[in-house]
Protein backbone atom coordinates (compact mmCIF):
# COMPACT_ATOMS: atom_id res chain seq x y z
CA UNK A 1 0.00 0.00 0.00
CA UNK A 2 0.91 3.34 -0.86
CA UNK A 3 -0.28 6.16 1.43
CA UNK A 4 -0.24 9.61 1.57
CA UNK A 5 -1.08 11.83 4.36
CA UNK A 6 -1.38 15.28 4.15
CA UNK A 7 -0.22 17.71 6.93
CA UNK A 8 2.77 17.94 8.89
CA UNK A 9 1.55 18.61 12.56
CA UNK A 10 1.49 15.95 15.70
CA UNK A 11 -1.55 14.57 14.30
CA UNK A 12 0.07 13.78 11.38
CA UNK A 13 3.13 12.33 12.64
CA UNK A 14 1.10 10.53 14.53
CA UNK A 15 -1.08 8.91 11.97
CA UNK A 16 2.53 7.96 9.88
CA UNK A 17 3.44 6.58 13.30
CA UNK A 18 0.35 4.47 13.85
CA UNK A 19 0.30 3.15 9.78
CA UNK A 20 4.01 1.98 10.18
CA UNK A 21 2.51 0.30 13.24
CA UNK A 22 -0.23 -1.64 11.56
CA UNK A 23 1.10 -1.98 8.34
CA UNK A 24 5.02 -2.22 8.41
CA UNK A 25 5.48 -2.45 4.49
CA UNK A 26 3.72 0.36 3.66
CA UNK A 27 4.89 3.14 1.83
CA UNK A 28 4.30 6.71 3.39
CA UNK A 29 4.20 10.03 1.97
CA UNK A 30 3.67 13.05 3.66
CA UNK A 31 2.78 16.50 2.60
CA UNK A 32 4.50 18.55 3.73
CA UNK A 33 5.24 16.78 6.65
CA UNK A 34 7.88 17.65 9.23
CA UNK A 35 11.12 15.75 10.71
CA UNK A 36 9.13 12.89 12.66
CA UNK A 37 7.43 11.92 9.11
CA UNK A 38 10.51 11.85 7.82
CA UNK A 39 11.87 9.00 9.37
CA UNK A 40 9.01 6.59 8.69
CA UNK A 41 8.78 7.77 4.90
CA UNK A 42 9.13 10.58 2.54
CA UNK A 43 8.10 13.94 2.62
CA UNK A 44 6.84 16.01 -0.15
CA UNK A 45 7.33 19.80 -0.42
CA UNK A 46 3.48 20.19 -0.71
CA UNK A 47 1.21 22.27 1.44
CA UNK A 48 -1.26 21.10 2.68
CA UNK A 49 -3.89 23.77 0.79
CA UNK A 50 -1.82 23.26 -2.61
CA UNK A 51 -5.02 21.04 -3.80
CA UNK A 52 -3.80 21.04 -7.65
CA UNK A 53 -0.15 19.51 -6.34
CA UNK A 54 -1.49 17.13 -4.14
CA UNK A 55 -3.80 15.36 -6.51
CA UNK A 56 -1.27 15.60 -8.72
CA UNK A 57 1.05 13.96 -6.58
CA UNK A 58 -1.04 11.28 -5.92
CA UNK A 59 -1.63 10.48 -9.20
CA UNK A 60 2.47 10.33 -10.26
CA UNK A 61 3.13 8.79 -6.57
CA UNK A 62 0.59 6.10 -7.31
CA UNK A 63 -0.69 6.39 -4.11
CA UNK A 64 -3.60 4.28 -3.23
CA UNK A 65 -5.34 5.94 -0.67
CA UNK A 66 -5.30 9.40 0.97
CA UNK A 67 -5.57 10.52 4.89
CA UNK A 68 -6.30 14.25 4.97
CA UNK A 69 -4.91 15.80 8.80
CA UNK A 70 -6.08 19.45 9.43
CA UNK A 71 -9.38 20.92 8.50
CA UNK A 72 -8.38 23.75 5.64
CA UNK A 73 -7.81 21.58 2.91
CA UNK A 74 -11.03 19.22 3.80
CA UNK A 75 -12.80 22.51 3.98
CA UNK A 76 -11.03 23.85 0.46
CA UNK A 77 -12.55 20.57 -1.67
CA UNK A 78 -9.17 18.62 -1.27
CA UNK A 79 -11.39 14.94 -0.84
CA UNK A 80 -13.57 16.17 -3.33
CA UNK A 81 -10.95 17.06 -6.08
CA UNK A 82 -9.33 13.48 -5.26
CA UNK A 83 -12.26 11.62 -5.47
CA UNK A 84 -13.07 13.47 -8.41
CA UNK A 85 -9.49 12.83 -9.97
CA UNK A 86 -10.58 8.71 -9.03
CA UNK A 87 -8.48 8.49 -6.00
CA UNK A 88 -9.56 6.81 -2.36
CA UNK A 89 -9.61 9.06 0.55
CA UNK A 90 -10.37 9.16 4.22
CA UNK A 91 -11.94 12.82 4.87
CA UNK A 92 -15.46 14.57 4.18
CA UNK A 93 -15.97 16.86 1.41
CA UNK A 94 -16.56 19.75 0.95
CA UNK A 95 -19.99 20.11 2.01
CA UNK A 96 -19.64 18.13 4.76
CA UNK A 97 -16.62 19.39 6.09
CA UNK A 98 -19.05 22.83 6.75
CA UNK A 99 -20.18 21.02 9.89
CA UNK A 100 -16.04 22.51 11.17
CA UNK A 101 -15.47 25.23 8.92
CA UNK A 102 -19.05 27.06 9.45
CA UNK A 103 -19.80 27.00 13.00
CA UNK A 104 -23.46 28.67 11.86
CA UNK A 105 -24.13 26.02 9.56
CA UNK A 106 -23.33 23.40 12.46
CA UNK A 107 -25.70 24.76 14.85
CA UNK A 108 -28.19 25.02 12.44
CA UNK A 109 -27.75 21.50 11.75
CA UNK A 110 -27.90 20.48 15.45
CA UNK A 111 -31.20 22.38 15.64
CA UNK A 112 -32.98 20.82 12.64
CA UNK A 113 -31.61 17.01 14.50
CA UNK A 114 -32.28 18.64 17.94
CA UNK A 115 -28.75 17.71 19.04
CA UNK A 116 -28.47 19.08 22.62
CA UNK A 117 -25.98 21.98 22.15
CA UNK A 118 -26.44 25.49 23.82
CA UNK A 119 -29.14 27.83 22.90
CA UNK A 120 -27.64 30.57 20.58
CA UNK A 121 -28.41 33.10 17.67
CA UNK A 122 -26.46 33.77 14.34
CA UNK A 123 -25.35 37.32 13.22
CA UNK A 124 -23.87 39.11 10.45
CA UNK A 125 -24.94 42.48 11.21
CA UNK A 126 -23.55 44.25 14.31
CA UNK A 127 -26.37 46.23 15.57
CA UNK A 128 -28.88 43.02 15.62
CA UNK A 129 -25.74 41.77 17.62
CA UNK A 130 -25.38 44.05 19.79
CA UNK A 131 -28.71 44.19 21.36
CA UNK A 132 -29.38 40.23 21.69
CA UNK A 133 -26.19 40.84 23.66
CA UNK A 134 -27.24 43.80 25.39
CA UNK A 135 -30.48 41.25 26.36
CA UNK A 136 -28.47 37.97 27.52
CA UNK A 137 -27.34 36.53 30.43
CA UNK A 138 -23.94 36.41 31.78
CA UNK A 139 -21.17 34.96 31.02
CA UNK A 140 -22.06 34.38 27.16
CA UNK A 141 -19.87 33.07 24.35
CA UNK A 142 -18.62 34.75 21.26
CA UNK A 143 -17.26 32.86 18.19
CA UNK A 144 -16.35 33.52 14.53
CA UNK A 145 -18.54 31.30 12.33
CA UNK A 146 -16.14 30.31 10.50
CA UNK A 147 -12.07 28.66 10.88
CA UNK A 148 -10.03 30.73 13.35
CA UNK A 149 -7.54 28.18 14.30
CA UNK A 150 -8.91 26.69 17.16
CA UNK A 151 -8.65 30.45 18.80
CA UNK A 152 -12.30 32.39 17.21
CA UNK A 153 -14.40 31.11 20.52
CA UNK A 154 -14.46 33.30 23.18
CA UNK A 155 -15.84 33.14 26.54
CA UNK A 156 -17.27 36.57 28.09
CA UNK A 157 -18.05 36.94 31.45
CA UNK A 158 -19.73 40.20 30.90
CA UNK A 159 -22.03 41.83 28.05
CA UNK A 160 -19.37 44.42 27.30
CA UNK A 161 -16.92 41.98 27.04
CA UNK A 162 -19.00 40.06 24.49
CA UNK A 163 -20.24 43.74 22.21
CA UNK A 164 -16.40 44.40 22.00
CA UNK A 165 -15.77 40.94 20.89
CA UNK A 166 -18.61 40.88 18.46
CA UNK A 167 -17.80 44.53 17.00
CA UNK A 168 -13.98 43.33 17.09
CA UNK A 169 -15.06 40.50 14.88
CA UNK A 170 -17.94 41.97 12.73
CA UNK A 171 -16.77 45.78 12.23
CA UNK A 172 -12.81 45.32 12.45
CA UNK A 173 -12.25 42.21 10.91
CA UNK A 174 -11.01 40.44 13.68
CA UNK A 175 -10.45 36.63 12.35
CA UNK A 176 -10.93 38.33 8.54
CA UNK A 177 -13.78 36.37 6.67
CA UNK A 178 -14.23 33.59 9.51
CA UNK A 179 -15.65 36.62 12.09
CA UNK A 180 -17.46 38.51 9.65
CA UNK A 181 -20.66 36.36 11.14
CA UNK A 182 -20.73 35.14 14.65
CA UNK A 183 -22.28 32.96 16.84
CA UNK A 184 -23.71 34.07 20.08
CA UNK A 185 -24.36 31.23 22.42
CA UNK A 186 -25.38 30.28 26.52
CA UNK A 187 -22.34 29.45 28.72
CA UNK A 188 -22.67 25.88 29.16
CA UNK A 189 -21.04 24.06 33.05
CA UNK A 190 -19.73 20.60 32.66
CA UNK A 191 -16.65 18.68 31.66
CA UNK A 192 -15.49 18.67 28.19
CA UNK A 193 -14.11 15.41 26.23
CA UNK A 194 -12.89 14.75 23.00
CA UNK A 195 -15.61 11.81 21.33
CA UNK A 196 -14.00 10.86 18.10
CA UNK A 197 -16.13 8.47 15.66
CA UNK A 198 -15.27 6.74 11.99
CA UNK A 199 -17.66 6.72 9.63
CA UNK A 200 -18.09 5.61 5.92
CA UNK A 201 -21.81 7.82 6.55
CA UNK A 202 -23.81 5.06 7.61
CA UNK A 203 -21.81 2.92 9.95
CA UNK A 204 -20.18 4.39 12.96
CA UNK A 205 -17.39 3.11 15.54
CA UNK A 206 -16.46 5.32 18.14
CA UNK A 207 -12.86 5.60 19.23
CA UNK A 208 -12.24 5.76 23.06
CA UNK A 209 -12.69 9.56 24.90
CA UNK A 210 -10.12 11.65 24.95
CA UNK A 211 -9.67 15.16 27.30
CA UNK A 212 -7.97 17.69 25.70
CA UNK A 213 -6.79 20.91 28.13
CA UNK A 214 -6.34 24.31 26.14
CA UNK A 215 -5.01 26.74 28.55
CA UNK A 216 -1.84 26.80 28.50
CA UNK A 217 -1.13 26.90 32.26
CA UNK A 218 -1.04 24.15 34.83
CA UNK A 219 -4.43 24.25 36.61
CA UNK A 220 -5.95 25.08 33.27
CA UNK A 221 -5.39 28.67 33.69
CA UNK A 222 -3.64 31.43 31.30
CA UNK A 223 -4.78 31.84 27.07
CA UNK A 224 -6.81 29.14 25.34
CA UNK A 225 -4.19 27.31 22.78
CA UNK A 226 -4.21 24.99 20.20
CA UNK A 227 -3.91 22.00 23.13
CA UNK A 228 -1.72 21.63 25.36
CA UNK A 229 -2.28 18.14 26.25
CA UNK A 230 -4.42 14.84 26.30
CA UNK A 231 -5.37 11.88 27.45
CA UNK A 232 -6.98 8.81 27.07
CA UNK A 233 -9.49 6.45 28.55
CA UNK A 234 -11.55 8.78 30.44
CA UNK A 235 -13.08 7.47 33.38
CA UNK A 236 -16.63 9.77 32.84
CA UNK A 237 -17.01 8.76 29.41
CA UNK A 238 -18.35 5.05 30.30
CA UNK A 239 -20.05 3.01 27.55
CA UNK A 240 -23.16 4.08 28.67
CA UNK A 241 -22.58 7.87 27.85
CA UNK A 242 -20.77 7.22 24.46
CA UNK A 243 -23.44 4.96 23.45
CA UNK A 244 -25.86 8.26 24.31
CA UNK A 245 -23.00 10.12 22.69
CA UNK A 246 -23.78 8.15 19.07
CA UNK A 247 -27.84 7.69 19.78
CA UNK A 248 -28.00 11.98 20.53
CA UNK A 249 -25.36 13.44 18.91
CA UNK A 250 -23.16 11.22 16.16
CA UNK A 251 -26.05 9.50 14.46
CA UNK A 252 -28.72 12.27 14.13
CA UNK A 253 -25.61 14.09 13.06
CA UNK A 254 -24.62 11.95 10.18
CA UNK A 255 -28.20 11.82 9.32
CA UNK A 256 -28.99 15.32 9.08
CA UNK A 257 -25.74 16.10 7.10
CA UNK A 258 -26.82 13.04 4.16
CA UNK A 259 -30.50 14.38 4.20
CA UNK A 260 -29.05 17.84 3.43
CA UNK A 261 -26.94 16.06 0.41
CA UNK A 262 -23.38 16.44 1.94
CA UNK A 263 -23.06 12.66 3.53
CA UNK A 264 -20.03 12.37 5.81
CA UNK A 265 -16.94 10.25 5.11
CA UNK A 266 -14.31 9.89 7.34
CA UNK A 267 -13.39 11.17 11.29
CA UNK A 268 -15.98 12.72 12.70
CA UNK A 269 -14.88 14.88 16.78
CA UNK A 270 -17.51 16.21 18.60
CA UNK A 271 -16.68 18.34 21.58
CA UNK A 272 -18.68 18.05 24.32
CA UNK A 273 -19.37 19.74 26.94
CA UNK A 274 -20.76 16.76 29.66
CA UNK A 275 -23.60 19.43 31.93
CA UNK A 276 -24.07 18.35 35.32
CA UNK A 277 -27.46 16.82 34.50
CA UNK A 278 -25.21 14.10 32.34
CA UNK A 279 -26.59 15.51 29.22
CA UNK A 280 -23.52 15.58 26.17
CA UNK A 281 -23.94 19.06 24.94
CA UNK A 282 -21.98 19.73 21.98
CA UNK A 283 -19.72 22.57 21.42
CA UNK A 284 -18.51 22.53 18.48
CA UNK A 285 -18.00 19.40 15.49
CA UNK A 286 -14.61 19.01 14.48
CA UNK A 287 -14.25 17.03 10.50
CA UNK A 288 -10.42 15.40 11.37
CA UNK A 289 -8.85 13.85 14.04
CA UNK A 290 -8.33 16.30 16.78
CA UNK A 291 -4.63 17.43 17.68
CA UNK A 292 -3.25 16.67 20.35
CA UNK A 293 -6.11 13.55 21.10
CA UNK A 294 -4.62 11.81 18.53
CA UNK A 295 -0.93 11.27 19.73
CA UNK A 296 -2.91 9.93 22.54
CA UNK A 297 -5.73 7.77 21.23
CA UNK A 298 -3.50 6.00 18.20
CA UNK A 299 -1.33 4.67 20.25
CA UNK A 300 -3.19 2.94 22.36
CA UNK A 301 -5.77 1.52 19.58
CA UNK A 302 -3.56 -0.99 17.61
CA UNK A 303 -5.15 -1.88 13.66
CA UNK A 304 -7.09 0.82 13.59
CA UNK A 305 -5.41 2.51 10.95
CA UNK A 306 -6.68 -0.53 8.75
CA UNK A 307 -10.15 0.63 9.36
CA UNK A 308 -9.09 4.28 7.38
CA UNK A 309 -8.08 2.08 5.08
CA UNK A 310 -11.06 0.28 4.58
CA UNK A 311 -13.12 3.66 4.85
CA UNK A 312 -11.44 5.61 2.03
CA UNK A 313 -11.16 2.33 -0.43
CA UNK A 314 -15.61 1.51 0.46
CA UNK A 315 -14.65 -2.09 1.86
CA UNK A 316 -15.46 -1.31 5.75
CA UNK A 317 -17.15 -4.06 7.77
CA UNK A 318 -16.40 -2.77 11.16
CA UNK A 319 -16.91 -5.54 13.77
CA UNK A 320 -17.13 -3.52 17.01
CA UNK A 321 -18.95 -0.09 17.47
CA UNK A 322 -17.27 1.04 20.02
CA UNK A 323 -13.28 0.84 20.30
CA UNK A 324 -11.92 0.49 23.29
CA UNK A 325 -8.00 1.63 24.71
CA UNK A 326 -5.61 -1.27 25.23
CA UNK A 327 -3.56 0.78 27.61
CA UNK A 328 -4.02 4.42 28.76
CA UNK A 329 -1.79 6.94 27.32
CA UNK A 330 -0.81 10.72 28.46
CA UNK A 331 0.19 13.28 25.27
CA UNK A 332 1.83 16.52 26.88
CA UNK A 333 2.78 19.12 24.06
CA UNK A 334 6.22 21.02 24.35
CA UNK A 335 5.34 24.50 22.89
CA UNK A 336 8.12 26.80 22.26
CA UNK A 337 8.70 30.02 24.43
CA UNK A 338 6.20 32.77 24.43
CA UNK A 339 3.23 30.46 22.61
CA UNK A 340 0.02 31.04 22.09
CA UNK A 341 0.69 34.89 21.28
CA UNK A 342 4.46 35.42 19.69
CA UNK A 343 6.23 32.19 19.99
CA UNK A 344 10.16 32.11 20.09
CA UNK A 345 11.36 29.97 17.36
CA UNK A 346 15.16 28.80 16.05
CA UNK A 347 16.05 27.31 19.19
CA UNK A 348 18.23 24.16 18.93
CA UNK A 349 16.13 21.15 20.17
CA UNK A 350 17.68 17.64 21.82
CA UNK A 351 15.90 14.98 21.74
CA UNK A 352 18.02 11.62 23.78
CA UNK A 353 17.99 8.44 22.09
CA UNK A 354 17.59 6.72 24.48
CA UNK A 355 14.23 8.15 25.85
CA UNK A 356 12.40 4.76 27.99
CA UNK A 357 10.20 2.13 25.67
CA UNK A 358 6.80 3.28 25.94
CA UNK A 359 7.71 7.15 25.15
CA UNK A 360 6.81 8.19 22.02
CA UNK A 361 8.06 11.58 20.80
CA UNK A 362 5.66 13.09 17.91
CA UNK A 363 7.70 16.26 15.65
CA UNK A 364 5.36 19.18 15.02
CA UNK A 365 6.95 22.63 14.72
CA UNK A 366 10.57 21.08 14.32
CA UNK A 367 12.70 21.88 11.32
CA UNK A 368 16.04 19.85 10.55
CA UNK A 369 19.33 22.20 9.65
CA UNK A 370 21.20 20.38 6.76
CA UNK A 371 23.64 19.56 9.27
CA UNK A 372 21.30 17.42 11.29
CA UNK A 373 20.65 19.99 14.08
CA UNK A 374 16.74 19.90 15.04
CA UNK A 375 15.02 23.96 15.90
CA UNK A 376 12.03 25.04 16.59
CA UNK A 377 9.86 25.82 13.96
CA UNK A 378 6.68 26.52 15.38
CA UNK A 379 4.49 27.21 18.53
CA UNK A 380 3.43 23.54 19.65
CA UNK A 381 6.93 22.12 18.95
CA UNK A 382 6.62 18.36 19.76
CA UNK A 383 4.17 15.85 21.65
CA UNK A 384 5.65 13.71 24.42
CA UNK A 385 3.01 10.64 24.42
CA UNK A 386 3.71 8.59 27.51
CA UNK A 387 1.83 4.84 27.87
CA UNK A 388 1.14 2.89 31.22
CA UNK A 389 -0.81 0.56 32.82
CA UNK A 390 -2.94 3.90 34.34
CA UNK A 391 -3.48 7.06 33.60
CA UNK A 392 -1.18 8.14 36.03
CA UNK A 393 1.90 5.73 35.51
CA UNK A 394 1.55 7.01 31.70
CA UNK A 395 1.51 10.79 32.99
CA UNK A 396 5.02 9.74 34.61
CA UNK A 397 5.89 8.09 31.61
CA UNK A 398 5.25 11.51 29.44
CA UNK A 399 6.76 14.30 31.90
CA UNK A 400 9.99 12.12 32.46
CA UNK A 401 10.09 12.39 28.53
CA UNK A 402 9.34 16.03 28.42
CA UNK A 403 12.38 16.62 31.50
CA UNK A 404 14.97 15.06 29.07
CA UNK A 405 14.24 16.62 26.20
CA UNK A 406 16.16 20.09 25.87
CA UNK A 407 15.12 23.31 24.29
CA UNK A 408 15.70 26.97 25.37
CA UNK A 409 12.41 28.64 27.17
CA UNK A 410 10.55 24.65 26.54
CA UNK A 411 7.33 25.42 27.74
CA UNK A 412 4.56 22.66 29.12
CA UNK A 413 2.19 21.44 31.71
CA UNK A 414 3.01 18.64 33.87
CA UNK A 415 -0.55 18.22 34.94
CA UNK A 416 -2.30 16.88 32.15
CA UNK A 417 -5.06 14.36 33.05
CA UNK A 418 -5.37 15.84 36.73
CA UNK A 419 -9.00 15.24 36.10
CA UNK A 420 -8.75 12.01 35.55
CA UNK A 421 -5.71 11.02 38.00
CA UNK A 422 -7.55 13.31 41.55
CA UNK A 423 -10.86 10.88 40.78
CA UNK A 424 -8.99 7.89 40.56
CA UNK A 425 -6.92 9.15 43.71
CA UNK A 426 -10.36 9.85 45.23
CA UNK A 427 -11.97 6.58 44.51
CA UNK A 428 -8.44 4.89 46.23
CA UNK A 429 -9.10 6.89 49.16
CA UNK A 430 -5.54 8.81 49.33
CA UNK A 431 -5.25 11.60 51.13
P1 LIG B 1 -15.00 25.70 20.38
O1 LIG B 1 -13.96 26.12 19.39
O2 LIG B 1 -16.38 26.03 19.99
O3 LIG B 1 -14.83 24.26 20.84
O4 LIG B 1 -14.64 26.50 21.70
C1 LIG B 1 -13.34 26.48 22.27
C2 LIG B 1 -13.42 26.35 23.78
O5 LIG B 1 -14.24 27.38 24.32
C3 LIG B 1 -14.12 25.05 24.20
O6 LIG B 1 -13.20 23.99 24.25
C4 LIG B 1 -14.64 25.45 25.57
O7 LIG B 1 -13.63 25.38 26.53
C5 LIG B 1 -15.04 26.89 25.39
N1 LIG B 1 -16.46 26.99 25.02
C6 LIG B 1 -16.98 27.02 23.77
N2 LIG B 1 -18.33 27.13 23.80
C7 LIG B 1 -18.69 27.16 25.10
C8 LIG B 1 -19.93 27.25 25.78
N3 LIG B 1 -21.07 27.37 25.13
N4 LIG B 1 -19.89 27.24 27.13
C9 LIG B 1 -18.74 27.15 27.81
N5 LIG B 1 -17.53 27.07 27.23
C10 LIG B 1 -17.49 27.07 25.89
N1 LIG C 1 -7.63 19.51 20.27
C1 LIG C 1 -8.64 20.31 19.68
C2 LIG C 1 -8.74 20.22 18.24
O1 LIG C 1 -8.06 19.43 17.61
O2 LIG C 1 -9.54 20.94 17.66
Amino acid sequence: MRVLVVGGGGREHALCWALKRDTPDAALFAAPGNPGTAQLGTNLDIPATALDDLVRAAEQRDIDYTIVGPEAPLAAGLADRLRAAGHAVFGPSQAAARIESSKAFAKDVMRQARIPTAASRTFTALDPALSYIKRHAEPLVVKASGLAGGKGAVVCATRDEAARVVHAMLAQGAFGDAGREVVVEDFLEGEELSVLALTDGEQLVVLPAAQDHKRLGEGDTGPNTGGMGAYCPVGIATESLLEAVRRRVLEPALQELAARGAPYQGVLYAGIMLAPDGIPYVLEFNCRFGDPETQALLPVIPGVTAQLRDIALETWRPRETLLSASRAAVATVLAAPGYPDKPRLGAAVVVPRDLESGTLVFHAGTSRDPDGTLRVAGGRVLTVTGLGDTVAAAREQSTRGCELIGFEGKTYRSDIAWRQISRTAERAGAP
